[in-house]
């Protein structure tokens, strides 16, 4: 898709019914994000999560999925080293049934994603705005900002490709340098608050249908419009991806 310049429509799912309706919609890629921690199970952060909580909503989301790839999210220090992540990273695969896992990628990670790919486990690796790091970084905030930053991050992204990464997932991410390093990199990069030029982007699914309590990212878009049908909201989604209407300048970080 990267290379025929087709957007690659991306978006989380937890359970059997949203997972049969976003594929229905046309969605591309399925994430089992460790965001089940705070839009599932009510915590301010992803850290709770455990091994067990992702497999258990892998395997109800594999159980209705048949046409998208689903990543599996490693939770909080599952991947610490190399031993435990390819342990962890085998569990998600066999006993959730994910296809692909994701964790948050940087300097360190680059010999864990090495020691999984060339074990055949395909990965996504997750730069910008790592949320299992929020009590290391003091925040939810956009990475790569300045010149420093940004050439570290485009370092990371050449990095974790040479090492083997499948796709990067850039979140909170100036749009100029997301464009930087999909262009730089041979493989998909998915964007979340990462501007439009990326070859896909992600969002959680209830921010985008409008379902989310509190506070809602800049990056969001409710494709609800308030009152209409999920299905409907996830048909806009899809479409706009695919269209490149979305995201738009408000929901990108300069
Ligand atoms: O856990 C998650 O859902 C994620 C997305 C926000 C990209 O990492």
């Amino acid at each position: 898709m990267k290379q025929a310049g087709d957007k690659i429509v991306c978006l989380t799912a937890y359970d059997a019914t949203f997972t049969a309706v976003i594929e229905a919609a046309g969605v591309d890629v399925i994430l089992v994000g460790d965001s089940l921690g705070m839009v599932i199970q009510g915590h301010d952060s992803t850290l709770p999560v455990t091994m067990e909580d992702v497999i258990y909503h892998l395997r109800c989301v594999t159980r209705t999925s048949h046409s998208s790839l689903v990543i599996g999210d490693m939770p909080f220090m599952s991947y610490a080293t190399v031993e435990q992540a390819i342990t962890n990273a085998a569990r998600l695969m066999q006993e959730g049934g994910a296809q692909m896992v994701k964790l948050e990628g940087s300097d360190t990670q680059v010999e864990i994603v090495h020691a999984l790919a060339s074990r055949g486990l395909p990965v996504c690796a997750h730069l910008g705005l790592q949320p299992q790091a929020v009590h290391k970084i003091g925040g939810y905030h956009v990475q790569g900002r300045g010149e420093d930053a940004a050439l570290k991050m485009m370092q990371q992204s050449n990095s974790l490709e040479e090492a083997g990464a499948d796709i990067l997932l850039l979140e909170c991410v100036p749009e100029a340098l997301a464009k930087a390093i999909t262009e730089a990199v041979d493989i998909p990069v998915i964007g979340i608050g990462a501007g439009g030029d990326c070859d896909g982007q992600i969002l959680v699914l209830q921010d985008a249908i409008g379902l989310t309590a509190g506070h809602v990212p800049k990056f969001v878009n409710d494709f609800s419009g308030q009152q209409i049908h999920p299905k409907a909201a996830i048909a806009a989604y899809v479409a706009a991806v695919r269209d490149g209407s979305f995201p738009r300048k408000e929901h990108t970080f300069s």
